[in-house]
């Protein structure tokens, strides 16, 4: 082989290899744009999936905390019309009272007075809550204070009858 067609050779191989570097730089480049886009999608994915299941994951932990207050007071039976019994909500140490009224109404506080703490008590006379330390009335309905030092209104315990049986199944502190 003579020196002319060694070098034409050798240029015929540079040109080529420079075409295969340059081929596979643009490989290299597809690969990592592929994979960048492929991450981009999966993380994207993931947000969107999280943000779309979020409502539902928030009602199931709210569901939870229902069924983890949710207490039996007493059979529907036993409690007749235009009377009261006393249970603890939602701890064993937070006295409660359960209020059947006349008109066949379920109402249901924490029975500590809004005062001075003492237990406040079914008046059927009156349909009234009565505080007897000061004579603190609170109203059956709402359990907002009617007259007397109290001010605030009594913690409201939801009511939830099922199968014949009451439960509390949630608490209110309305005012601070
Ligand atoms: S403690 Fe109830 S009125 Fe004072």
């Amino acid at each position: 082989m003579s020196k002319e067609q060694k070098g034409k050779r050798n240029q015929k191989e540079t040109r080529e290899d420079m075409v295969g570097l340059i081929h596979n730089l643009e490989r290299d480049e597809d690969l990592k744009f592929n994979r960048r886009s492929f991450l981009k999608s999966a993380v994207g994915a993931t947000v969107t999936l999280g943000v779309a299941t979020l409502p539902f994951s928030v009602l199931a932990l709210q569901d939870k905390e229902k069924d983890d207050n949710r207490k039996e007071i007493a059979k529907l039976a036993d409690i007749p019309k235009d009377s009261a019994i006393n249970f603890q909500y939602p701890t064993e140490s937070e006295p409660a009272i359960l209020v059947h009224t006349k008109d066949g109404e379920l109402k249901a506080y924490n029975n500590k007075c809004t005062h001075l703490q003492c237990p406040v008590f079914y008046e059927k006379e009156e349909s009234v809550l009565l505080c007897p330390c000061h004579r603190g009335f609170f109203s059956v309905d709402n359990g907002h204070p009617l007259a007397g030092p109290p001010q605030r209104e009594l913690p409201l315990i939801d009511i939830q009858v099922e199968n014949g049986v009451v439960y509390a199944v949630g608490r209110q502190i309305r005012h601070g």
